[in-house]
């Protein structure tokens, strides 16, 4: 097959759809990989990196989109790319659908087949090609909750690990999925003192087992939760009702209980933030202050390490493509559940529930 890695074209996207590794596997099956020049520097692969493992290097994204069967990518394509693409072409990518009518239209029109990352599903329930994004954005909330808790940055002035004589700060996180999970162990490993809410009491069992004796776990609860921002120094929102709205855990109202100076990293704020005061932000103005608290809420937190995200991205979709390049994408998704789940529009027919209801058009069986 003759696969395409474009270069992203969204603002400030430094990643890339597959590392010079990924070229490697697939020149060695004896697939054909375009990449567009300067599309890996982003995220720290150059041009050359590419051609050593096999891959054709074209100078523009058009050549890419021209010559490829199969268009692998990191986000969603833009309204410059939607001309691009074309019947039969195979597009593997995040696309969020059910969050944009106009990409939805464009893909139906393209009469390509589209295979969402983000709705590749493990048969427990989880997404695999979404794990990665979550553990990437929870270590980075304490490393950026750290970071403003500083006091030129407005924060409390507090180092959050302590010195010898002197207390740790202290860290909540409110959800024990991966994103929470992923931000305690960082705090845990700082020395911070952290407490960590679900409502899910399996997952409390499993922090409480898998994560070092000066991480707390705590059942969520207004109460409790009105308890604990009194004395907590950084607050990680990282809760998650699938398919949902992020249940506001932190009206504004409460803001005045925290001291001045406490931080909150709302990494839930793409699905609309679990405290109320949550609006996006972005790298280049990641923060805002109300109420003498720091807010956080930048909404695509892995695009600030493209390396690490670009890599970790990457080791998950690449068995998916291999599939995919191997056996053409009907063989592969009948025989991989998994990946079947992730046909979001096939040849001009949506296939995937949430997005007909979104927008109110028909859906068909995949
Ligand atoms: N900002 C970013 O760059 C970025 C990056 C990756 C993920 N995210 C977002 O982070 C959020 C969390 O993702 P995840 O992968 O950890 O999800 P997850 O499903 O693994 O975990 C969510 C957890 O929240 C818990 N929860 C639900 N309601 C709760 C409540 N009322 N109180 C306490 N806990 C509650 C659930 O039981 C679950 O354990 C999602 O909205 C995701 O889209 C954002």
């Amino acid at each position: 097959m003759k696969v395409g890695i474009p270069k992203e074209i969204k603002n400030n996207e430094s990643r890339v759809g597959m590392t010079p590794a990924g070229v490697f596997e697939l020149t060695k099956k004896n697939h054909t990989v375009f990449v567009q020049s300067t599309a890996g520097e982003g995220s720290g692969f150059f041009d050359k990196d590419y051609q050593e493992v096999g891959a054709t290097i074209l100078p523009t994204i058009e050549d890419v989109y021209n010559q490829s069967d199969m268009i692998v990518k990191v986000k969603e394509p833009i309204a410059l790319e939607y001309p691009l693409i074309r019947e039969n072409q195979i597009v593997f990518t995040y696309f969020h659908f059910a969050s944009s009518e106009p990409l939805t239209k464009a893909m139906i029109e393209s009469k390509s087949v589209c295979i969402a990352y983000e709705t590749v599903e493990d048969a427990d329930g989880t997404l695999p090609l979404l794990t990665p994004m979550s553990e990437v954005a929870g270590r980075m909330a304490i490393q950026q909750g750290a970071k403003y808790l500083e006091k030129p940055i407005k924060g409390r002035g507090i180092l959050l690990g302590g010195v010898p004589g002197v207390a740790p700060g202290k860290v909540l996180v409110l959800g024990a999925g991966v994103v929470g999970v992923q931000a305690a162990k960082m705090a845990a490993g700082l020395g911070a003192h952290v407490t960590i809410m679900d409502i899910n009491m399996k997952r409390l069992r499993y922090v409480n087992d898998v994560l070092p004796n000066h991480v707390t776990t705590a059942f969520s609860s207004e109460y409790s939760i009105r308890q604990l921002i009194k004395s907590h120094d950084l607050i990680i929102g990282g809760v998650l009702v699938k398919g949902g709205k992020a249940p506001k855990l932190i009206r504004k109202d409460m803001l005045k209980d925290m001291r001045p100076g406490t931080v909150i990293v709302d990494v839930a704020v793409d699905q609309g933030g679990c405290f109320e005061t949550t609006k996006a932000t972005t790298h280049e103005d990641p923060t805002y202050i109300i109420d003498d608290v720091v807010h956080y809420c930048v909404a695509n937190m892995p695009g600030a390490v493209p390396y690490t995200s670009t890599i970790a991205l990457t080791n998950v979709t690449l068995p998916y493509i291999l599939n995919i390049a191997n056996k053409g994408w009907e063989e592969a998704c009948t025989k991989d559940v998994a990946l079947a789940k992730g046909l979001n529009i096939i040849k001009g027919k949506i296939v995937y529930k949430e997005i007909s209801e979104a927008f109110q058009l028909e859906a068909f069986e995949a």
